[in-house]
């Protein structure tokens, strides 16, 4: 089947690609006003993009109803700064709690019983219960359309919860780390079956392996 994608109205067309590139890992991103205090909202339109800085993307759309910036969007115009965090299973509750619109004078970080600390190098605190915290700077916002900022942040500072970097390997421990996927709309997925796959050299795709 072919799909002519661009002649479908916008909210099929995001129906159609956010249900296909899955799972997406799920950035919860601390943000800062002065007029407003501090935000939090998850984006799984997000990824990385790159080391040597380290850069991370998030695909910011703007409010469906009203089509003004979501306050994550105008924080990181305005200040330069945000937090991403990255979601795990013991987190997930707290995570979709932080996606509630709540009137501007109710704090969606205190009604989800998360927690902020200070930061090491930005302004926007952190939040003390994620598996991982990256500080970022804004790179750019790009505007693919009207409704579209996709940002792209510079990581300045990570921090990561006591017992899942392994300090031998230099990665985070993936028995250990459980980060929760976006499926589509309220589907999540767990992240815990792992299986393995190695590229085999030429040479060892000529003598037959990994056929
Ligand atoms: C799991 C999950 C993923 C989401 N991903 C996105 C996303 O990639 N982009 C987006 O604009 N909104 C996304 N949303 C919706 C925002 O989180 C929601 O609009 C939030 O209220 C925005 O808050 P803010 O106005 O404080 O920035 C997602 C919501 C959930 C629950």
């Amino acid at each position: 089947m072919q799909i002519d994608i661009q002649t479908l109205a916008p909210a099929d067309q995001y129906r159609l690609i956010s249900s296909t590139v899955v799972p997406r890992p799920i950035a919860l991103v601390t943000s800062y006003s002065e007029r407003t205090g501090h935000n939090a909202a998850p984006f799984s339109f997000f990824n990385v993009m790159g080391e040597a800085p380290p850069v991370l993307a998030i695909g910011l759309e703007d409010k469906r109803d009203s089509g003004e910036l979501k306050d994550t969007t105008v924080n990181i115009k305005e200040t330069g700064e945000f937090v991403v965090h990255m979601v795990d299973e013991a987190m997930a509750a707290a995570m979709n709690v932080c996606a509630i619109v709540f009137p501007p004078d109710v704090s969606e970080i205190e009604q989800a019983g998360l927690t902020l600390t200070p930061s090491a190098k930005v302004r926007p605190q952190r939040i003390a219960q994620a598996p991982v915290a990256f500080e970022c700077r804004k790179i750019a916002m790009l505007e693919i359309n009207p409704h579209r900022h996709i940002t792209l942040g510079e990581v300045v500072c990570m921090h990561v919860r006591d017992g899942l970097f392994d300090a031998d390997m230099r990665y985070i421990d993936p028995d250990k780390y459980h980060p929760i996927g976006r499926m589509f709309g309220r589907l999540y997925t767990q992240t815990r079956q792992h299986f393995e796959m190695e590229v085999p050299t030429y040479e060892a795709w000529l003598s037959g392996a990994g056929r």
